[in-house]
């Protein structure tokens, strides 16, 4: 090989290298969208009951001369409209792409961010949450990637579960080990020890397509280890044959007074003048 075809070679080296960083970074926001997608139903059955409320509410307000019932339905309208405000802003702030981005965030918040989308899904099915989310656990991190880890966690949870079943979420300051950590646990049907080391690999799935055509991709893990470990951090996971499964993040600790803390991934609503 002369040096001008080993240079044209480097070249096209390069440029294929670029396109598969594109590719990779479109794969990552196409499954993060993919995921939300799966919740489609439950949110748009959310939103179908908020609006129930909120016409049954604004008739009886009409009806009614009288200042208390007034009073009243304007309040349920009200928190009515405030939920649907909270679950649109938590949806958009979830598909926002966010480039590479850290702050030191508390991990309940980013939990309890993800949890607004997840709440219907799992009252649906019929699964209990259990909640124990202290406010000391920071880590820097990429909130909206993070996130995208949490929602995979909690959906593949939740598809391991029968009705009655519980999902806890937990997060906890380790001062010893200097980590941040984020518990996902479910009482599913559990991992086979024969499947648990394939399970971080892409495209291993057990999910096979149900009535609607929708298996698994087998994309969910993969990305999350994937995700986890750019931030140097670790995922873990134990799981026993019908009794559950116990994902665990560790982050490296950050301290609070490093940096300004982000106190939601969240933005405002738009607010309207007049
Ligand atoms: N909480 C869990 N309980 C039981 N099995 C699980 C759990 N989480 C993951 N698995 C197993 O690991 C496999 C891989 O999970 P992963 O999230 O990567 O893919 P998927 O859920 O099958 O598809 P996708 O996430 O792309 O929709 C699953 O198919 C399932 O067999
Ligand atoms: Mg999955």
């Amino acid at each position: 090989m002369n040096q001008c075809d080993h240079e044209a070679l480097q070249q096209e080296i390069r440029r294929l290298e670029g396109v598969v960083t594109e590719l990779h970074s479109q794969l990552i926001q196409a499954q993060k969208l993919g995921s939300i997608g799966t919740l489609a139903s439950s949110i748009t059955h959310e939103f179908n009951n908020i609006l129930t409320t909120i016409i049954n509410y604004a008739k009886m307000g009409v009806r009614h001369r009288d200042d208390a019932i007034r009073d009243k339905s304007f309040d349920k309208i009200l928190s009515a409209g405030q939920r649907a405000s909270k679950i649109t802003t938590g949806m958009l702030s979830y598909a926002r792409a966010r480039g590479d981005r850290r702050d030191v965030f508390s991990l309940s918040q980013l939990v309890q961010d993800v949890l607004v989308l997840v709440e219907k899904d799992l009252q649906v099915h019929r699964i209990s949450l259990q909640l124990d989310l202290p406010p000391d656990a920071f880590a820097e991190v990429n909130a909206s990637q993070v996130q995208q880890v949490l929602l995979n966690l909690m959906i593949n949870a939740r598809q391991a579960m029968q009705p009655g079943g519980t999902l806890c979420l937990a997060t906890r300051r380790n001062d010893a080990a200097g980590t941040a950590e984020i518990l996902v646990r479910d009482s599913g049907s559990g991992i086979p020890p024969e499947v648990l080391p394939r399970i971080f690999e892409p495209f291993f799935s057990s999910k096979t397509a149900d009535s609607q055509g929708q298996g698994g991709n087998g994309l969910g893990l993969s990305l999350c280890k994937e995700i986890v470990e750019s931030h140097r951090g670790r995922i873990r996971v134990e799981s026993s044959v019908g009794k559950g499964t116990t994902f665990t993040l560790k982050f490296p600790l950050a301290s609070p007074q490093a940096t300004a803390i982000r106190t939601t991934t969240q933005a405002a609503p738009a607010q309207k003048a007049g």
